[in-house]
């Protein structure tokens, strides 16, 4: 079944397409890619990701996200987010062959929504849902050494827990070595500057396909 989705936190303009499985048959494998994003810098570069998976044959990519969380009183999310895609669920996990997750940067560190949404995975961590399964990571930063690599380390951790197979970007993508902003071999990453409105530029575009790629590729392979 082959759905259109809303677009990652831009609105109308560009819509996702996304194939959902049709339940109970045997449908492509796919990827799963979970995000927070508050300004949309995250979710851009979440779009360069799921690219990346797509363009592995017979791979596609379930683009999810997670909901904030109230800093003061406990608030029930809407089951609907306001913009961008889907919030993920149970099953998202449970279906993927592989799994890509991305925070901005927030103190060096990865967001609390994310972490909260990890946090409520003890059950699939006790049955070993993602054991086996590779994972990569993403992020978003104002600044270009504002602490993306240890955000980045900081989402591998409980990924190592779940019994994921951790994926990067190797030095043979020669972007790695001359990108100016952001791209890492620790995950994709994006330079958003101090109003968080940069684009995502080329090379980061490249480096978040070739980390989706990656990942669907050695996911097919496992599978
Ligand atoms: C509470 C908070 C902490 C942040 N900490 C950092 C930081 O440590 N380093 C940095 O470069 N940017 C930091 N930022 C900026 C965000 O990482 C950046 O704007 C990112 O692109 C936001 O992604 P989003 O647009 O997907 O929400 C912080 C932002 C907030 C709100």
């Amino acid at each position: 079944m082959v759905v259109i989705a809303r677009n990652l936190a831009e609105g109308a303009r560009a819509p996702c397409i996304l194939r959902l499985p049709t339940s109970g048959s045997a449908a492509m494998p796919e990827v799963l890619v979970v995000y927070y994003s508050r300004g949309g810098s995250v979710a851009r570069l979440a779009r360069h990701v799921a690219r990346g998976i797509g363009e592995v044959d017979g791979m596609v990519a379930r683009v999810r996200s997670v909901p904030p969380v109230a800093p003061v009183t406990q608030a029930a999310a809407p089951p609907v987010p306001d913009d961008g895609a889907p919030y993920v669920e149970a099953r998202d996990l449970q279906e993927c062959t592989g799994l890509l997750i991305g925070s901005p940067t927030r103190f060096g560190n990865m967001a609390a929504p994310l972490k909260h949404w990890i946090d409520g995975l003890g059950g699939d961590w006790a049955s070993g849902t993602l054991v086996g399964k590779p994972a990569g990571v993403f992020t978003s930063s104002s600044s270009q050494h504002g602490g993306q690599e240890s955000t980045l380390l900081s989402m591998m951790l409980p990924l190592l827990h779940h019994g994921c197979v951790i994926v990067g970007i190797p030095f043979t993508e020669p972007l790695l070595s001359s990108t100016r902003t952001g791209g890492s071999p620790y995950g994709a990453s994006h330079v958003a500057g101090a109003r968080d409105d940069q684009p995502v530029d080329d090379d980061e575009a490249y480096l978040a396909r070739a980390l989706g790629r990656r990942v669907a590729m050695l996911a097919g392979r496992l599978a």
